[in-house]
């Protein structure tokens, strides 16, 4: 048991889902995996185990923001020895090409939290995905015909700002969409040397102000999760 992940050694699989909503987490277990197991209850954090085409995968729910996802993706990595993370999500879209309900493949992530800066003493680091897992998504994704994009994100530690002048920035650089959570766990990847990719559905937008439905969400979340699964298993 680690402090905030209440699994014995070996209980979970060194491929994971990382959901932000641990409900979330249960909803995926509940409907894409089989012969499941729930591993974590502490905080509410659900964490659990199963098959996905014969392959041992898990999922765990994060929570929002860089503090929180760190704890979890620190303990995985580092208690239970996880070597593939991929996040699922969701973004604020931030170009006019990039539609709700696109999903987004997140090369690399910008960011305003300044864990990065107490890190590396004031210098920048530039948190990327896996080339591999990215490449393996990339070409699942094609084959299912998704509007797909690949670029820099915008992990923000602030979902309501006053000034959204680093938004406009960021946007003239070409920052696909704002999330959360990317920066730390790309960070935490590479100091552990583990593959991580974050694969995020645009669920609303910045700048036209559109929103999805529920009902849309619910169908966008299914296409990247047959993506982010196939991607685990490969
Ligand atoms: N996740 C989904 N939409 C978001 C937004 N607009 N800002 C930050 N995180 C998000």
């Amino acid at each position: 048991m680690s402090v905030h992940i209440a699994a014995k050694a070996g209980d979970i699989a060194e491929t994971i889902l990382l959901p932000g909503d641990p409900l979330r987490a249960k909803f995926i277990a509940e409907t894409y995996l089989s012969d499941v197991t729930c591993y974590n209850e502490v905080r509410g954090m659900l964490g659990f185990t199963g098959t996905y085409q014969g392959k041992r995968v898990s999922v765990q729910g994060t929570g929002m923001g860089t503090p929180s996802i760190a704890i979890y993706v620190n303990e995985l990595i580092r208690e239970y020895g996880v070597k593939n993370l991929i996040r699922v999500g969701t973004c604020g879209g931030m170009q006019e090409h990039v539609h709700v309900r696109d999903v987004i493949l997140a090369q690399a992530a910008c960011t305003d939290s300044s864990m990065n800066r107490h890190v590396f003493g004031g210098y920048d680091f530039a948190p990327i995905a896996s080339f591999e897992l990215l490449k393996s998504a990339y070409e699942r994704g094609v084959e299912k015909g998704l509007n797909m994009h690949v670029g820099n994100i915008f992990s923000s530690d602030m979902f309501y700002r006053d000034d959204t002048s680093v938004t406009q920035l960021l946007m003239k650089y070409g920052v696909l969409g704002v999330e959360m959570e990317t920066t730390a766990l790309y960070t935490l990847a590479a100091k552990y040397g583990v593959n991580a990719l974050t694969i995020l559905t645009v669920s609303d937008h910045l700048l036209t102000g559109e929103e999805t439905t529920s009902e849309e969400r619910q169908t966008t979340f299914k296409e990247m999760m047959e993506v982010a699964l196939d991607t685990a298993i490969h």
